[in-house]
């Protein structure tokens, strides 16, 4: 994720362009930068931190004139947050400027071919990559940006909006996009180019959405052209007038960031395994594994630290390493294990978890486990983030910014990175055979589909809110893979709504909780088709003898469950180890509207912070 803006037009651009960087910033903030062109000339200011630390140099630095102008603040995802990897970048000849959101996943082979026939970088980024193979084909072939920039798209792989801009050919901009939005302004005499309308709907409420491979040549008086970059084909501009408000652009549409944050993990997850899962060829491919796949194969176990949601997706990891991989797994809460002298050795492989990448429980116990020579690898959602540089090496999840305090598309990203891990190891250690190996690699690569169906549960978690919206508590519970999804559906209900709820595995019930069963303890259960099914099916009788109140997840197409259950959610089928990735989304929904009917502040719950720096 991060955030671009682009001006063509009579007014001044740089006002236009920061002003909007700063309605685009929830987007990403970890740098950014502008380039203006004053009709001579290309001046360029970016700096790491956020848009007001670029203000702040620019108003030292640059003359801020120009009619002409692209801007971006950064969400980093190859090259860590500094001046350099910010954006805008330029091309060798410096003639032409770059602003990019997504990942090019081949930008490494395509380096390597552009270094060979001369190109230098300066940034660790795969975004100036981008901007020197349309160079290099606009020279190659004397193309005009445009072309240029249709005909190099078509040799990326990957995910990109982006904006260009050439300083021999002044008066447009190139805008382009695959997995990433963008959104072009129509103004009167001018033209905006930017991630979402929040940046222009003050000066015009008319938009063009552009579709996924479709690019736009955006000059002044002349005509707006869009075209497929596949085949440079035309395609009529539907321009749509816009009725949405500042605060609901920004969030997507939605009431608030973390419904917006649910609905984008289909496509985060897609961003999460993007270059790394290669299902046709039977591949995995990280780079913080390969360069340290003896350490892990080496492992006498792995002891996964993390807190909160984090550590509940550490749980799920436990079942699918020692499932897949085979390798002994110990799950630690980081504020226990910092400070309980545990017993770590060399030999350990510590796997550290955190969606912020700045909790102080967990960085803490990381720096434990270094002292006592453990390898730490972390799996982080922020770049550059203090974890992400303590550890030894690393996996980043992709899911952008996580807003919303209640952690969501953090969870199912998080498993989405380990399960390629543990799948990896399994693949190394051969303790999965070829086709369960390639089978589970077809059905994570077909996941987002499952996730986008499992989100289609709405309007019945919705229903469900608002039956048990005043419960004084909530019981959640479930067995196997599903029984970390239970704990996960207890923190969100109790974090954003309030209401007492614990998880617990489901065979536990016999051993205490199930006195608490009345018909006033709505119960949720996590009842997958899937291993001791037939289990968890008596779990729900007991329950029901109790008169308990059964909220059921079930697998699409269950009918026995259906016919003992109060209410059922239905969820596509998928393999054991993947279930959590669908099973925790009607819960994350019936949380949310729960927590909404109650009135709640779903994105600032009381007491709670989004990264929990302090001890
Ligand atoms: C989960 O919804 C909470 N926001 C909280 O438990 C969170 O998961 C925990 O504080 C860990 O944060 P981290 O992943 O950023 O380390
Ligand atoms: N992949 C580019 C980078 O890391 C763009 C990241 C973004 O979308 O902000 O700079």
């Amino acid at each position: 994720m991060c955030g671009i803006v682009g001006y063509i037009g009579h007014r001044e651009a740089y006002p236009v362009i920061i002003k909007g960087l700063r309605r685009l910033e929830y987007r990403g903030y970890d740098s950014a930068g502008v380039v203006l062109y004053d009709g001579s000339d290309l001046t360029l200011c970016k700096t790491k931190g956020k848009v007001s630390d670029l203000e702040e140099k620019a108003a030292k630095e640059i003359s801020t004139n120009g009619k002409i102008g692209i801007g971006h603040t950064r969400w980093a995802t190859h090259g860590v947050p500094n001046d350099v990897n910010s954006h805008p970048h330029f091309s060798n000849s410096g003639n032409l400027v770059i602003v990019h959101n997504g990942i090019i996943e081949n930008y490494e082979p395509l380096k390597k071919e552009l270094i060979k026939r001369g190109y230098t970088f300066q940034s660790d980024t795969d975004t100036e990559v981008l901007v020197n193979l349309i160079e290099d084909v606009k020279k190659k072939e004397n193309l005009k940006l445009g072309k240029a920039v249709q005909v190099a798209l078509n040799q990326v792989v990957g995910a990109y909006a982006i904006a260009v801009f050439d300083k021999e050919r002044p008066g447009e901009i190139v805008a382009a996009r695959l997995g990433s939005p963008l959104a072009i302004g129509v103004g009167k005499d001018e033209f905006f180019v930017a991630s979402d309308a929040s940046p222009f709907i003050e000066y015009t409420s008319n938009a063009i959405y552009l579709e996924d491979e479709e690019m736009a040549i955006v000059r002044l008086n002349k005509p707006l052209k869009i075209r497929k970059i596949k085949d440079d084909s035309l395609v009529d501009p539907y321009i749509q007038e816009l009725q949405m408000n500042l605060e609901q652009i920004e969030k997507g549409g939605y009431d608030h960031f973390m419904l917006k944050e649910i609905y984008e993990q289909p496509s985060v997850i897609k961003d999460t395994y993007r270059g790394r899962l290669h299902a046709n060829e039977g591949l995995i491919k990280m780079a913080g594994i390969e360069d340290n796949l003896q350490k892990f194969l080496n492992a006498d176990r792995i002891l996964i630290i993390a807190c909160g949601t984090s550590w509940h997706a550490g749980l799920v990891a436990e079942y699918i390493f020692e499932e897949f991989a085979r390798i002994p797994v110990e799950v630690e809460y980081a504020s226990e294990f910092r400070y309980r002298n545990p017993i770590i050795r060399p030999t350990d492989v510590v796997i550290a978890i955190s969606q912020s990448g700045e909790t102080a429980d967990t960085l803490a116990a990381i720096k434990l486990a270094k002292q006592h020579g453990a390898f730490v690898f972390g799996v982080c959602n922020v770049v550059g983030s203090s974890i992400s540089r303590e550890t030894d090496a690393g996996a980043y999840t992709h899911a952008g910014p996580e807003i919303g305090v209640a952690s969501t598309k953090a969870f199912t990203t998080q498993i989405t990175v380990l399960t390629l891990i543990a799948l990896r190891l399994a693949q190394a250690k051969g303790t999965m055979n070829n086709s369960d190996f390639h089978r589970y690699l077809q059905e994570l690569e077909i996941i987002p589909e499952k996730v986008a169906e499992a989100l289609m549960t709405n309007d019945a978690a919705q229903a469900i809110a608002a039956i048990y919206k005043d419960a004084p508590n909530c019981l959640y519970l479930g067995r196997g893979y599903n029984f970390p999804v239970a704990l996960e559906g207890a923190l969100k209900l109790k974090e954003i709504s309030y209401i007492h709820a614990e998880g617990y595995p489901a065979a536990e019930m016999k051993h205490g909780p199930i006195a608490l069963i009345d018909e006033q303890m709505p119960v949720v259960i996590i009842a997958q088709k899937q291993e001791h099914y037939d289990k968890i099916v008596s779990n729900i009788q007991e329950i029901k003898s109790r008169s308990g109140k059964i909220i059921a997840v079930v697998t699409k197409g269950d009918v026995q469950v259906r016919d003992l259950a109060d209410h059922v959610i239905e969820v596509p089928d998928t393999s054991d180890a993947l279930s959590p990735l669908l099973t925790t989304i009607p819960l994350q929904l019936l949380s949310y509207h729960i927590a909404v009917m109650r009135g709640c502040n779903v994105d600032q719950p009381r007491n709670l912070a989004k990264s929990v720096t302090v001890e």
